[in-house]
Order: C-alpha cells, then sequence, then structure tokens
C-alpha cells in the first residue's frame, strides 16, 4: 500500500485513526486515540478570523501573534483560516468582502505566519466545512445556541436575524472538528464557541462511536481581552461605533497617536495592575507589555511614581515600531498572484484532511457512499 501525506489508513477497534505525515522526507504516523482524548505527540493547531472589518490590534495580540508562535511548534501542525463564510451572516459588500479576504491573508503572512510552516487559506475554497456545518447542524440543539452570548449580543434589538447568526457556532464547530484539531489559538471571546464545540463532538462521538478528536480553547493569560481604548470594561472589537476605541493593524500613528492619549485611565494617577480597579492603565499595561515584550511587573517598576501621560507618550512609541514592521511587510507582500498562489496550495491541502473527516463522519451518520 502506497501512502501518501495524511492518508487515514484506518480505524482501529480501539477507537483511534492513524495518520501517516510525511515531512521532510521522514514518514511519521500519526495516532489520534479519540476515546481516550489522548493525542500523540503531534499536535493540531487551526484558528480563523473573519474578514469582517479592519483587523485590530486586538485580533493580533490575542489571536495571530499566538498563530506565528505556535507554528514553529516541533510536532505540531497548523491551520489558520480566513472565514469568509462566518463574515456573511451579517450584511457585507459583496465587493468589499472579496477585497477583506485577501487582505486578512495578507495580514496573517505580514504578522508573521509563514505558509511554509502552517497551512494558509479561505474558508469557502473547502467545501467540507459547509458540508460537515449541515450534518452537525443535525446533531446540534436549539438550547444550546440559544446561550451563546455572542448571538445574544448582536440579535439583539434587530427585527429580522438571519438563521446564519444562530448557526455560526456550528460552523465554527465544523472548521475546527475538520481538521482533528488538538488546539485552537483564540481571544477569550471564542471560549463559549470552543465549549459548544467540545459538546458537540462528544455528543456525536458517544452517539455514532468514536470520530471527532475533542480540541482544548488554547487562550493566553495576557491579551486575551485587550479592552476598548475610550470604554475599557468593553472588548476592543473591530465592529464597534466608535473609532477612538481601536487601533486597526494598518493604522498610522498620525491616527492611533490621539487614541493612546486620551485613553481613558481613572483619576488616581498611580500606574498599577488591577484589572478590576483600574481596567483602563491595566489594559494599556498589558498592550505595552505585549508589545515590546516586557513583563507587567517590570513595566510597574519602571513607571513607579510616574505620570500616566508619560506612559501613553512611551506607548504610542511601542505600538508605532511594531505596527510599522508590520505594515512594511504587509506592502511586501501585494503581489495578487503570489497569495493567491499560496491560498490556493493551502486550500489544497486543506481539502485532503477535510475529505477524510467529512467522509468518516457521512459514515458513521449513516450516508450512502457509492
Ligand atoms: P474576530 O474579529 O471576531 O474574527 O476575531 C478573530 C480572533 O481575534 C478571535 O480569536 C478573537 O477571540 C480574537 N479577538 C478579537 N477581539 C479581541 C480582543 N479585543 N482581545 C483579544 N482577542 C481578540
Ligand atoms: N468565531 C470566530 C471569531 O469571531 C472566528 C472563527 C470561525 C474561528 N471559525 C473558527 C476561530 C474556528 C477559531 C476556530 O473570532
Amino acid at each position: 500500500m502506497v501512502l501518501n501525506q495524511d492518508t487515514t489508513i484506518g480505524r482501529k477497534p480501539s477507537h483511534a485513526i492513524i495518520y501517516v505525515k510525511k515531512n521532510e522526507n521522514k514518514v511519521r504516523i500519526r495516532f489520534i486515540s479519540v476515546k481516550s482524548r489522548e493525542v500523540d505527540t503531534l499536535k493540531r493547531f487551526f484558528s480563523g478570523v473573519q474578514p469582517s472589518g479592519n483587523l485590530t490590534i486586538g485580533n493580533y495580540l490575542g489571536a495571530i501573534k499566538q498563530f506565528v508562535e505556535l507554528q514553529h511548534e516541533p510536532d505540531a501542525e497548523a491551520f489558520y483560516c480566513v472565514v469568509d463564510m462566518h463574515a456573511i451572516t451579517v450584511a457585507q459588500d459583496p465587493e468589499e468582502l472579496r477585497r477583506r479576504t485577501r487582505e486578512i491573508a495578507q495580514i496573517y503572512l505580514a504578522c508573521g505566519v509563514d505558509p511554509k510552516q502552517a497551512t494558509v487559506f479561505i474558508q469557502s475554497h473547502v467545501k467540507e466545512h459547509a458540508e460537515l456545518g449541515w450534518l452537525l447542524q443535525c446533531a446540534s440543539y436549539m438550547g444550546e445556541l440559544n446561550r451563546m452570548t455572542q448571538f445574544k449580543d448582536k440579535a439583539e434589538g434587530k427585527a429580522n436575524v438571519n438563521v446564519g447568526l444562530f448557526t455560526y457556532p456550528i460552523l465554527m464547530a465544523a472548521d475546527i472538528l475538520l481538521y482533528d484539531t488538538t488546539h485552537v489559538p483564540v481571544g477569550n471571546d471564542q471560549k463559549q464557541h470552543i465549549e459548544l464545540t467540545r459538546d458537540i463532538a462528544e455528543r456525536f462521538n458517544n452517539k455514532y462511536g468514536d470520530t471527532f478528536v475533542i480540541p482544548e480553547p488554547k487562550i493566553q493569560e495576557f491579551g486575551a481581552r485587550i479592552m476598548a481604548l475610550d470604554e475599557p470594561t468593553k472588548k476592543m472589537s473591530k465592529s464597534a461605533e466608535s473609532e477612538a476605541s481601536r487601533i486597526a493593524i494598518l493604522e498610522t500613528p498620525d491616527v492611533f497617536k490621539k487614541k493612546i492619549m486620551r485613553a481613558v485611565t481613572d483619576t488616581e494617577n498611580s500606574i498599577a495592575f488591577d484589572e478590576t480597579n483600574k481596567p483602563g492603565i491595566s489594559n494599556l499595561l498589558t498592550i505595552y507589555s505585549m508589545f515590546a515584550d516586557e513583563s507587567i511587573e517590570s513595566l510597574v517598576e519602571r513607571y513607579h511614581g510616574q505620570g500616566y501621560g508619560t506612559l501613553k507618550k512611551d506607548l504610542v512609541e511601542v505600538v508605532t515600531e511594531q505596527l510599522s514592521k508590520i505594515q512594511q511587510r504587509f506592502n511586501e507582500y501585494n503581489d495578487v498572484a503570489e497569495l493567491d498562489k499560496i491560498l490556493r496550495a493551502g486550500a489544497e491541502k486543506a481539502s485532503v484532511i477535510a475529505e477524510q473527516t467529512c467522509n468518516r463522519v457521512k459514515d458513521a451518520m449513516g450516508l450512502l457512499r457509492i
């Protein structure tokens, strides 16, 4: 038997999925025991970002920065997707959506995602996302979707809510489960969706026999929830109305300087990390710490006795330095043909695995394949 990359060579009675992974001419067997939730030393990371607005430093610090670090982990594979089908759960201008879809991929690369280390692709290019999405809809409950806080927030006050917005978390579960993902690097706001993914997968495994690997969220201790600059008790969001709330990754210093200098703090004028009582200053310290790669303790010590103005001024410099590097690389990746080539190759690679998983699910559920 000839073994190709990622060929599933069998499901053992012990409920295992075995893969072959060919890497640098070495063939390794990937063994996943679904039942015990124990996975061999090979990890799989999967994550996605929606092309639904200008990406913010919240997206970068909470998610994309992790993507870059994780792709270098030994014995791991990373899949990073632009989830365009999630974006259409709210109204999008078609031309703008197409433009932004490439832009997100370009930002991934500019931030340091390396297509030689990670598989980068567009969700709608791998048809199994929609297909598994449907299969899983038939294995999920209205009640569990009704509990999703993101849906409640997005649907609030709207007269007509499309069904896709409601079933969105199931499509996300399909994204994750298609790749036998072991870890999902995301910001804190996605925790509930990953818990739902685990519930759906566990229930499916119990009903139909072990089929899915149960994924874990990978949420950082710091930076998992970057707050709005003008209202630090709320999450920084690319879709919030207030421009002053966020800094876009592609924004220039003349635009974001004012936002940092005017960021809401408190009246104590003492620099300390206390997210409950000093959310504004704690948020600025988190952003500073992550961009400058300096611990919060060290920053608090260094700025002891200094005013908020000094901290903010220095933060403008730190953010300028890091974002200008990303923006410079973004401009270097402006060759559309080259970008499309990367995305096509990514989709091709992803499709091989996605098809195998989808077939496994169809077999388990009793859909006839001839
Ligand atoms: P989205 O913008 O909803 O497509 O989110 C893409 C990724 O960025 C997800 O992993 C989010 O959890 C993460 N993210 C979005 N906003 C923030 C934020 N303010 N702080 C940290 N992570 C965030
Ligand atoms: N729902 C995620 C967000 O809004 C985006 C997303 C879709 C995702 N599919 C995913 C994230 C799979 C991680 C894994 O941020």
